[in-house]
Formats: structure tokens, sequence, C-alpha cells
């Protein structure tokens, strides 16, 4: 028996590009890879890029720069780029890294292991179609890799929005929704391997409309009851949602299906009408906000999440204002915010942007005010219960880490705690970033 070789992937950026590396590994393991998560063993290094904000390419020709002695050493080593840098500059990075094997995009990656034959036979190869098939159908399978509790379903790609500042329709291609029988045999089957938390993932999520069983248009609530039916499949979360395709049946599936968590992820980026009119979201602050007030009647304790771009071209101090009065007005579990980035190829790449210095300001001072929100959400757990999911030991004997229905990082200690093992757990103390407790 030959000695299998070793794929090292490193992933960048969204929960996607996390779902999209296992297929990848899993893919290669039908061509007899198997995982290493150390670069120096590996005979084939892919790295699953992001192409989301600035520097995103910089940040692969540095690591290209690192993982060079490698191959200098050891010829045969094969390197691939994969994801949304791939699929933005892939002729480019042919041309200025001759150390690169292949560059495969997001859309094309059921090819890979194609590709690393060709690559293993001496030649380069690129591949950022789009093509026609459903990658997904066409993935070869290797042996699959050890589960664990919580497991990310991709059922919906690509983007048809258009927001003026982003990337991923250019990257990810035009929205796509996975038929949903192949999603709830892809959920039975992870079940069955013992995970009890499933993600759905999208870059619009809440956008989906695959094809059901019955050739009729599934909305995302239709899925989300489907698969709380599945036994054993404990709870289900899905992100990221655009506002606008918050749909009835969405918000109403909040408030009737239990094991759908109460938490979610809905980006807003801007507090400021003309701001979110300049980025095109097609949605007013007042509309959010409804939105909210819609969600939180079917469910009163659902914890908000969302996105902030801070020095959109335009953005003047009385729109930013306007920011920091809405997230007070929310109230976020959490959030993140970022700096706005000129993503070349995007509408807004041609609006003047603002001064770095502004932008460090505003994003200081929205950090610190999310910061201060979401450290008083977690203290005002304390005494109270939460049902946790445990996944794995903590660094303390005895302790086990797990998540809350409201995604909180949970550290508990209390008897026969085991991963995969839901257990009612008492607050009793928050840290910036964990709660602690004992199990009940
Ligand atoms: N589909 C999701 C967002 C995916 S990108 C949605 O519509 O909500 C994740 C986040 O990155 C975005 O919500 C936005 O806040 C941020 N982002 C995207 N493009 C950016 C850019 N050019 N500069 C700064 N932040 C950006
Ligand atoms: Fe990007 Fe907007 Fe699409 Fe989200 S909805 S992925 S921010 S274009
Ligand atoms: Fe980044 Fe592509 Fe995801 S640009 S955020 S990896 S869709």
């Amino acid at each position: 028996m030959t000695t299998p070789r070793k794929l090292f992937i490193k992933t960048y950026g969204c929960q996607m590009n996390v779902y999209d590396s296992e297929r990848m590994a899993e893919a290669l393991g039908a061509s007899g890879y198997v995982g290493t998560d150390r670069a120096e063993d590996a005979d084939m290094i892919l790295l699953n890029t992001c192409h989301i904000r600035e520097k995103a390419a910089e940040k692969v020709y540095s690591e290209l720069g690192r993982l060079k002695p490698l191959k200098v050493a050891r010829p045969d080593l094969k390197i691939g780029i994969a994801g949304c840098v791939a699929q933005a500059e892939g002729e480019e990075i042919m041309r200025r890294a001759p150390v690169v094997d292949l560059v495969v995009g997001p859309q094309t990656y059921h090819r890979l292991p194609a590709m690393e034959a060709k690559v293993r036979a001496g030649g380069r190869a690129v591949d950022t179609e789009f093509p026609a098939e459903d990658k997904f159908e066409h993935l070869p399978r290797g042996p699959r890799a050890k589960r664990g509790v919580t497991a990310f379903l991709t059922v919906q790609e690509g983007c048809d929005k258009f927001c003026a500042f982003c990337v991923v329709p250019y990257t990810r291609g035009a929205e796509v929704s996975r038929p949903a029988a192949r999603l709830l045999s892809e959920a039975r089957d992870l079940v069955a391997r013992g995970v009890r938390e499933i993600t759905l993932l999208g870059q619009n999520v809440n956008g989906y409309h695959g094809e059901g069983p019955d050739g009729r248009s599934w909305t995302l609530a239709r899925l989300v009851r489907e698969l709380a039916g599945i036994d054993g499949l404990w709870r289900i979360r899905y992100t990221t949602s655009h506002p606008n395709d918050m749909s009835d049946d969405l918000i109403a599936a909040h408030g009737e299906v239990d094991v759908l968590m109460p938490y979610l992820h809905l980006p807003v980026q801007s507090g400021s009408d003309k701001i979110l009119k300049a980025m095109n979201r097609k949605h007013s602050v007042a509309q959010y906000l409804a939105l909210l007030d819609r969600l939180r009647t079917v469910r009163p304790d659902l914890a908000l999440s969302g996105d902030f771009i801070v020095g959109f071209p335009g953005e003047e101090d009385a729109d930013f204002e306007q920011t920091l009065s809405l997230v007070r007005a929310v109230g976020y579990h959490s959030a993140f915010s970022f700096k706005y980035s000129a993503r070349p190829g995007t509408p807004a790449a041609e609006r003047p942007v603002l001064p770095d210095t502004v932008l460090d300001a505003r994003l200081q001072a929205l950090q610190a005010l999310i910061t201060e929100q979401q450290r008083a959400a977690q203290q005002a757990m304390v005494g109270r219960e939460v049902d946790v999911l445990f996944e794995k030991p903590g660094r303390m004997a005895g302790q086990m880490v797990g998540k809350s229905n409201y995604l909180h990082a949970v550290h508990a200690t209390g008897a026969d705690l085991t991963p995969g093992q839901l257990r009612r757990v008492r607050i009793t103390a928050s840290a910036p970033n964990s709660l602690a407790g004992i199990a009940v």
C-alpha cells in the first residue's frame, strides 16, 4: 500500500469557506489525500482565500512568500489557491507567483481532483469558471472526516443584491439555492454521524428558494420546518440574512419552531438612510426597526447580531451619529464592525474615500458601544439558566465548553459532562467573551 498524500488547507473568510474547505478535503480524499495540520508535512497546500476587505491579495502573496522555502526544499509539494481571491485574481496570481500550481474558484472545486492529477503530472491549472453544473452534485467523496457536535451546511450561494461596496456577487456569482431533498439527506447524514446543531449557510441564506421534493420552490422557513423533523437534530441556525428577505413565514418560524435558535445575524451596515441608499441596501432604517419589532413580538428573547461598515464614501458625522443611535435603539447581543474598504470592481470603489483617521475614530467609537452592549447582554445572563450544547472539554479539569441557544460561549463544570450533551446550566459569571456556569 502506498502512503497517503497529505493535504493542508488554510481557511480565511466566512463560514462558507469553512464548509468549502471541508468539501475540498473530502474531494481530494477520493484521490488518496489525508488531512494534516502541519504545512511542513503536506504534499499539497491549499489556501482558501477571502476577498471581502482590503489587502486580501497582499495577504495571499505574503503567505506564498512564507511557503516558498517549503517548495524549494520539496519541489514535489503542490500549492493551490482557492476561494474568493482565486476567483477575483486567479490569472494574476498565476502570473505573479510561480510557486502556485493551481487556482480554483469557489464554484469549480468539484474539478479539483482532475486539476490535482494535472499538476501532479507537472502542469499548472486554473479554473475560475461559473459552470452550469452544480458542483455539489459532482463532488467526489473520499473517506469522510470525523464530525464534531456542530456543522455548517451550505444551502444557498452567491448574491444578486449588489450592495455598492461588496465583492461577493462577483466572486461567488449569482444566487443559487440547492435542492431541498439533497439538503435534507445531507443533514440526516450529519446527524447520523453525531452532529446535533446545524448552521445553514448562504450569502443571502434567507433568500433560499430551492426546489422541494414536491417540485415546488421551498422557502428557508419551509426547509427549516422540515429539518426540524429530523430526530436527533436539536438545534438549527442560519446565517447570513438580508433584511429584505425576512419573509412572513420565516418570522413566524422563529415563534413556532423550537429547534430554531433564538439568535439572528441580520446586518444593517448603517443607521443613516442616506448611506443605506448610497450602499444600495434597498431598505430604510425604519423598515429595519419595524422588522425587528415583528421578530421580537414572536420571539421576545431573540438575540440580535449585526454587521456595520463605518466610513462609507459620503458618510458625514451626522450619518455616523445615526449609526450609533441605531445601535443604542436595537441593543445588540454582538455585532461586527468594519472600516470601509474600497474593493476593485465595485460601484463604490469609484467614490472618494474618507481619511483613515476618520475611519479609525468612528470604528473605535462604534466598537466601544458594541462592546458595552455585549458585556451588558452577557452580564444579564448571570443568575439565569440556559441550555448549553457541549462541544469539547475546556482547559480546566472537569470543565466542558459549549454554546448557549443565544450563541454565548459557556464554560461549565458539573458531574458527567461530555461533548454532545445538551444540558441546563446556571450562569454564575460573565467574562469578556464567555460565560461560566454550573450544570444543573
Ligand atoms: N451577505 C451578507 C454580508 C457578507 S460580507 C450581508 O449582506 O449581510 C460580511 C460583512 O462584511 C458585511 O456585512 C459587511 O459589513 C462587511 N463588508 C463587506 N464588504 C465590505 C467592504 N468593502 N468594506 C468593509 N466591510 C465590508
Ligand atoms: Fe454583499 Fe450585499 Fe450581497 Fe451581502 S447582500 S453579500 S453585503 S452584495
Ligand atoms: Fe470572503 Fe468570499 Fe466569504 S469574499 S466573506 S470568503 S464569500
